[in-house]
C-alpha cells in the first residue's frame, strides 16, 4: 500500500522528527544525570575521603569500583568544597602538562604509557595503604622513578600540584565505566 499524497509523508516526517527529538532530549537529560558528580556512575568529589577498590562483580561479569568507609589521603579530611577545588586543580595540572600525550584517561589519549583511569587502584600502588599510597604517588609525580620498560619524564610538578593530581586520580578511579579497562588489576592480567 503506497500513498501518493505528499501530506501523508509530510505528516509522517514531522511526527518522526518530533518523536525522535523527545527521545534525544530524554537521553541527553539521562546522560547528564549519569555523568554528573554525585550521580549514579560518578561519585561526588568527597569520595577522595573514602576507600576506593576495584572488585569483580559476579552479576555484571566485570570489575566495578567499590566505595568503602573513610580512608583519607595526605592525612586530611577534605570538605566537599575543598575536594571540588583540589580536583579542579588536579585537572588543570593534568591539562597543563599534557599527560594525554603519553597516557589515556577513560581510553582517551596516547598509548605510550599506562591508562590512568584506574591508577589509584593499580596493584603497583594499591599494595600501600591509602596514606602511604597518596604520598608515594605524589613523590612519583614530582620525581618519577623508572618502574617498567619506559621512563616517565620529570614534569616539574610541585608538591601541591602533585597532591591535587593524586586526588583527581583517586576520584576518577571511583567512576563506574562498565568494566573499562577490561580485567584491569585482575591476577590474569598481570
Ligand atoms: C612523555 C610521556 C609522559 C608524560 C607526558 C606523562 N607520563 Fe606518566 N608515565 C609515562 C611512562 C612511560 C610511565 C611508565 C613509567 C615506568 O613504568 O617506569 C608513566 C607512569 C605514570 C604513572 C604510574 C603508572 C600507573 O599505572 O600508576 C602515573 C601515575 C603517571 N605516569 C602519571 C602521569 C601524570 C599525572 C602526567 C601528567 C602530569 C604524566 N604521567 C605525564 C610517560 C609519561
Amino acid at each position: 500500500m503506497y500513498s501518493h499524497d505528499p501530506s501523508f509523508w509530510r505528516a509522517g516526517a514531522i511526527a518522526t522528527t518530533v518523536f525522535m527529538s523527545i527521545v534525544l532530549a530524554a537521553l541527553t537529560i539521562d546522560t547528564l544525570r549519569q555523568i554528573s558528580p554525585g550521580g549514579p556512575r560518578v561519585p561526588s568529589y568527597s569520595v577522595i575521603n573514602r576507600a576506593v577498590t576495584y572488585e569483580y562483580d559476579q552479576q555484571r561479569g566485570e570489575y566495578v569500583p567499590k566505595i568503602g568507609g573513610e580512608e583519607l589521603i595526605f592525612d586530611h579530611k577534605y570538605t566537599p568544597q575543598e575536594a571540588a577545588a583540589l580536583i579542579a586543580r588536579g585537572k588543570l595540572v593534568i591539562q597543563s602538562r599534557a599527560c594525554i600525550d603519553c597516557h589515556t584517561f577513560f581510553g582517551n589519549g596516547a598509548y605510550y604509557a599506562p591508562d590512568l583511569t584506574r591508577a589509584w587502584v593499580d596493584p603497583m600502588w594499591a599494595r600501600y595503604p591509602a596514606r602511604k599510597r597518596s604520598d608515594r604517588l605524589a613523590k612519583f609525580l614530582m620525581d618519577p622513578l623508572r618502574l617498567g620498560a619506559r621512563a616517565m619524564p620529570n614534569l616539574h610538578i610541585g608538591r601541591e600540584e602533585a597532591e591535587a593530581v593524586v586526588a583527581y586520580l583517586k576520584w576518577i578511579s571511583s567512576v563506574d565505566t562498565n568494566g573499562f579497562p577490561d580485567r584491569f588489576g585482575a591476577p590474569a592480567a598481570q
